[in-house]
């Protein structure tokens, strides 16, 4: 099944508050975005299901958390300064600047037409860096020229040494960060699919050279096998080889892990982008940020003060780590997930219902607490400590009673709660009472109710009834761990 589209999502997302444009009350920044209260969860919680996957899970990966800012030389040897960059046309005619490769594709912003029909208008391409530049301290000059990193890697190779100092590490292990990176990008768009300021998670793996294409192949199976574990399903999320012609000039190899993020474009190859890609960057990155000449990649580094080659520590052998590069979107498998979760289905006034099925992992609450009337003060103090002590045991629980029970239900659907919990009269021993009597004439509740809630299903809608002494270990059983 196709998931629903991106602007399906963006409503959601400002509706449920999951995403806003930012700044909006200025009338926003191009392609700028703020995760509002559900979408910094949901988003941490794609952040922390990754690095239990890669950190935690395995015995042969570190963590690390490097700074947005470096010294302008780790870009210069890394090779960005040269070669980070897009190819632009201006338009004579609109002033309009697009990027050279997408004029078939990008619309016009004066007539009826793609870009590529203005043609006549257009300067020849010229490469543009996609660097933002930024400036240390108070003196504007060229020494203290910054950028903001365009992606997290470079503070993971420049810290290789530290790390197998520090941790006792040998070949092969990985290092994992997630961080903000930085692109000035020509044509941002498509809702947080392409944005100038992203979150990446990504992990460099040492390997020795001639185990890497073994490393490569498991890499891009593990990163698969996670995007279905958390609920991608197999339809949407394919692999795509890049072709010798594609690849960066120091790369072997690269998969691209693709999602279906334009399912509602004709045509079939159209609707498939990156969500991450798999990469094999061979030697590259441990030569040219070591110290000394480097023939292979024609780099003479003059002001690394380190050599980044490593030592066997059984054989003495010597060589430069080869490095597998799985490097992921946080907000783009962010956006995938929420794509792959919604659904719709006719709610008991028949009317279309928006259903979320996000995995309870990722889920930015797992409980809904709610008391069946919010003026029956015996419901509401057990429905809140019900709360309390889920939130005190680590489950993310919320309390909530500005609404009818059946609303309550549905808002809690359609951002992705797992479970509802509802306390009504039997929970308190109390039975219906009828019609215009006084409650203390209601009848006991049926047998074996008192002290039990229900326990409603966001997918199934099915409702049980659990003791709330056993509540906790109900619900901790069916949401799993993160
Ligand atoms: N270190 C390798 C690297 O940065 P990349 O393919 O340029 O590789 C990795 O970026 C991932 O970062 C992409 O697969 C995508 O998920 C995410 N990404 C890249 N540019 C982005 C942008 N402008 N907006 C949102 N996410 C982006």
């Amino acid at each position: 099944m196709a998931a629903a589209d991106i602007g399906i999502i963006v409503s959601l997302c400002k509706r449920r508050g999951f995403i806003f444009p930012a700044s909006e009350i200025y009338g926003g920044l191009g392609s700028t975005w703020d995760y509002g209260p559900l979408g910094v969860e949901l988003k941490n919680n794609v952040k922390r299901a990754w690095w239990k996957a890669v950190v935690y899970d395995r015995d042969d990966i570190e963590g690390m958390d490097g700074a947005i800012l470096m010294n302008r030389l780790v870009w210069k040897y890394s090779g960005h300064e040269a070669t980070f960059s897009d190819p632009l046309v201006d338009c004579r005619e609109c002033k309009g600047r697009f990027r050279a490769d997408k004029t078939y594709e990008l619309d016009c912003p004066r007539y009826k037409r793609k870009v590529a029909a203005c043609s006549a208008n257009l300067t020849e391409p010229r490469a543009f860096n996609l660097m933002f530049k930024t400036q240390v301290g108070p003196v504007e000059e060229d020494a203290a020229l910054a950028y903001l990193r365009p992606e997290t890697a470079q503070s993971i190779f420049v810290n290789f040494k530290n790390i197998v100092d520090s941790r006792w590490r040998k070949i092969p292990f990985g290092i994992a960060q997630i961080g903000k990176a930085f692109r000035n990008e020509i044509v941002p768009g498509n809702f947080t699919f392409r944005t100038r300021e992203f979150e990446q998670m990504e992990i460099e793996f040492f390997c020795k050279p001639g185990t890497d294409a073994d490393w490569h192949a498991h890499w891009i199976e593990e990163r698969h096998n996670w995007y279905l574990r958390y609920g991608i399903r197999a339809e949407n999320l394919r692999r795509y080889v890049q072709q010798p012609e594609e690849l960066a000039h120091y790369a072997r190899a690269c998969t691209d892990l693709q999602y279906r993020f334009f399912p509602e474009r004709e045509d079939e190859e159209k609707q498939w982008d990156e969500l991450e890609g798999i990469a094999n960057r061979t030697d590259y990155d441990l030569s040219v940020h070591s110290k000394g000449k480097h023939d292979k990649w024609q780099v003479h580094n003059e002001h690394s003060t380190q050599s980044l080659v490593y030592r066997d520590p059984v054989t003495n052998e010597k060589y430069f780590p080869y490095v597998i590069e799985p490097s992921a979107g946080a907000d783009r498998a962010t956006l995938a997930f929420l794509m792959d979760a919604y659904s719709e289905k006719p709610g008991p006034d028949g009317e279309p219902r928006v259903v979320l099925k996000l995995h309870p992992a990722l889920a930015p609450i797992k409980v809904a607490v709610l008391p069946l009337a919010r003026n029956k003060s015996e419901l509401v103090e057990k429905a809140k400590a019900i709360k309390a002590d889920l939130q005190r045991h680590g489950i993310r629980a919320v309390y909530d009673d500005t609404a009818a029970i059946g609303k309550l239900y549905a808002r809690q659907d359609e951002i992705g709660t797992p479970f509802c919990v509802t306390v009504d009269y039997d929970t308190l021993g109390i039975g219906k009472t009828k019609d215009g009597a006084k409650e203390e004439d209601a009848p006991a509740s049926p047998t074996g109710l008192l002290d039990t809630v229900t326990v409603r299903d966001r997918d199934t809608w099915e409702q049980v009834r659990v003791p709330i002494a056993g509540l906790r270990d109900f619900l901790a059983d069916r949401l799993g761990t993160v």
